[in-house]
């Protein structure tokens, strides 16, 4: 049997309500069941579980994925395990190679020990012969020497398809034991190649300095950019911090730490006397890394790009921070710098850090330049932001004085936002789900609960390339991860920004959506409408500048759009 047959073999035997079952007591409610949820704590049920669907979500923390994903949470199981122990379950046969070498507890410590043994390849590719001639000379000319490459254990995947596999299979490791580590990738008909190849390889150390994954790096240019191994049971992205092991001794000493968004960062920060610094595996900073953080250091101060997206991310990981009550400040770089290139270039990091704003100031601020404040519905708006963050904050005290803050800043009455802060039955506030979770554009929602329930509208989503009309953000990653999938979602293979969003729609209600025709023509209409608003914006820069070619150029698109929208029925 093939391994997607087995999936599927195992979704129509096992009802995901058997699955849930034993952790959560479920009631009905409609055409979903009710629960308290297993993944945080709470009084009033915000777990929902559709069956027909095969998919759960919690509204409260937006855990959310299909009967694989479940056991993968609950149990902290990898995928394949979680496979495996599902069709042990069904009494399902394995197909063979699963089998053989399945999740026995010595399983990590194999796991463990093929990393290693191609970390050491790796390593060796870099630094001797030929092969790693061009990764040298790249490290090279980003400034990191010899000892650093050495401190981080930077590597040099070969061009080619099968090095590492054959190296492996030369000292006697099973390919199916290197596939779990996430080394190898298995051939549709049968065989394996390498994951990584002609990539600059950055091991991922655990806190005790063992090879737990990788990310790969294009040598110079080349997409993606970076390529990391998948989650095992070893490398757990959520939880893990490039650099934690070779910045513990310097986090001991300043008791703070510096948080940077590249593996790069954190290199070249350690090499210019910073090593103070750790990093994310290109996901967001989550409770789980802060627990991590927290045991060692007092304060976070968070090092990201000075441009919209790089705000963004610092203010969305505030409530967190708030909830598990860490000292946070957040420095923004200069527009077009990384931590990188700050120093290589002879920035003094130190001075900025030591002017870092609280995290909390920089969420104010992002709210008084999005929001206008001068206006009644904008200081609605940012008062609800803001008590929604408030609700996160577990110390009351510190709720306390938080609200303080934000009233002044924002200049609303401090009883009044209190009074807005969401509250859930026993009185305590619930913490409010992370802004990734509740995807805010009614249309573009609309569009992906569509595709979601309408398998049918997946194909003309593809053949219109409706993404382009998406703005950036959660939504538009949930569209073109459904558009992409056969009738049945495979939600646990789901990118992680993506299946809690997917889970929530796939629980919600389905009556009411409207036609995905109407969806489409409304799409248009606002695509329509905004880009004649942006000619117009031009025109009258165009006009000023006296450049009567191009006005008539922008007249005539204006035209156009003008019919457009017309024709729309705008
Ligand atoms: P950056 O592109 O900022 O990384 O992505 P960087 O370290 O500054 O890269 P250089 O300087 O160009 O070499 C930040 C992080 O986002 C993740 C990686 O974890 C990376 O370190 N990322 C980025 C990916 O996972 N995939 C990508 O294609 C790009
Ligand atoms: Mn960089």
């Amino acid at each position: 049997m093939r391994y997607d047959d087995l999936l599927q073999e195992i979704r129509a035997r096992v009802s995901i309500l058997d699955v849930v079952g034993p952790y959560v007591a479920l009631r009905r409610a409609g055409k979903n069941w009710k629960g308290l949820c297993p993944f945080h704590d709470e009084r009033t049920p915000s777990f929902v579980v559709n069956d027909e669907k095969g998919v759960y979500h919690c509204f409260g923390c937006g855990a959310g994925g299909d009967l694989f994903r479940f056991v993968m949470q609950m149990e902290g199981l990898g995928f394949r395990e979680a496979v495996e122990r599902l069709a042990r379950q069904a009494g399902i046969a394995l197909p063979e190679g699963g089998a053989k070498d399945r999740g026995a507890p010595d399983d990590r410590a194999k796991l463990l020990e093929v990393l290693s043994l191609a970390a050491r390849y790796f390593r060796h590719q870099l630094t001797q012969g030929r092969a790693g001639e061009r990764a040298r000379a790249y490290l090279e000319g980003r400034g990191i020497p010899a000892e650093l490459s050495e401190a981080f254990g930077l590597g040099y995947a070969p061009r080619g398809w099968d090095n590492l596999t054959r190296f492996l299979k030369s000292r006697g490791w099973e390919p199916g034991i290197a596939e779990r580590a996430g080394l190898l990738k298995a051939r549709e008909g049968g065989g394996w190649y390498d994951r990584f190849r002609d990539r600059v390889m950055f091991p991922i150390h655990d806190a005790s300095g063992r090879v737990v994954g990788f990310g790969g790096r294009v040598v110079d240019s080349g997409e993606p950019k970076y390529l990391n191994g998948p989650e095992t049971p070893v490398f757990r992205k959520r939880r893990l911090l490039y650099g934690l092991h070779q910045a513990a001794g310097a986090l001991r000493k300043h008791r703070e730490a510096w948080v940077v968004e590249g593996y790069m960062d954190v290199v070249s920060l350690h090499g210019r006397g910073h090593p103070r610094a750790v990093a994310t595996l290109g996901t967001a900073l989550g409770p789980d890394h802060l627990r991590e953080l927290r045991r060692r250091v007092d304060r976070v101060v968070l090092l990201y790009d000075g441009d919209e997206a790089g705000r963004r991310a610092a203010v969305r990981s505030l409530e967190v921070f708030l909830a598990e009550g860490v000292d946070c400040r957040a420095v923004f770089l200069p527009p077009g710098h990384d931590p990188d290139s700050f120093v290589r270039e002879g920035g003094d990091l130190e001075r900025l850090v030591a002017g870092a704003t609280p995290l909390f100031d920089g969420f104010l601020e992002d709210l008084r330049s999005r929001l206008d404040l001068g206006s009644v519905p904008g200081r609605l708006r940012a008062a609800d932001e803001a008590a929604r963050a408030l609700a996160a904050v577990s110390d009351p005290l510190a709720r306390d004085l938080y609200a303080r803050r934000a009233a002044e800043a924002l200049g609303v009455d401090e009883a009044r936002l209190r009074a807005r802060i969401p509250r859930r039955a026993g009185g305590e506030p619930v913490r409010g789900a992370a802004p990734a979770e509740t995807p805010s554009d009614p249309l573009e929602r609309a569009v992906v609960a569509c595709l979601v329930h309408r398998p049918t509208t997946r194909q003309a989503f593809r053949d219109e390339g409706l993404d382009e009309w998406f703005g950036p953000g959660p939504l538009r990653e949930a569209a073109r991860w459904v558009a992409g999938q056969p009738d049945a979602l495979r939600l646990a293979e789901a990118p992680e920004a993506v299946r809690p969003v997917v889970a929530r729609l796939t629980v919600e209600d389905e009556a009411g959506l409207p036609e995905f025709g109407e969806l489409v023509r409304r799409m248009r209409l606002r695509a329509a409408r905004q880009e004649a608003a942006e000619v117009l914006r031009q025109l009258r820069s165009a006009e000023k500048a006296g450049d009567a070619e191009r006005v008539a150029g922008l007249l005539r698109r204006k035209a156009e759009l003008d019919r457009e929208v017309a024709r729309l029925g705008g």
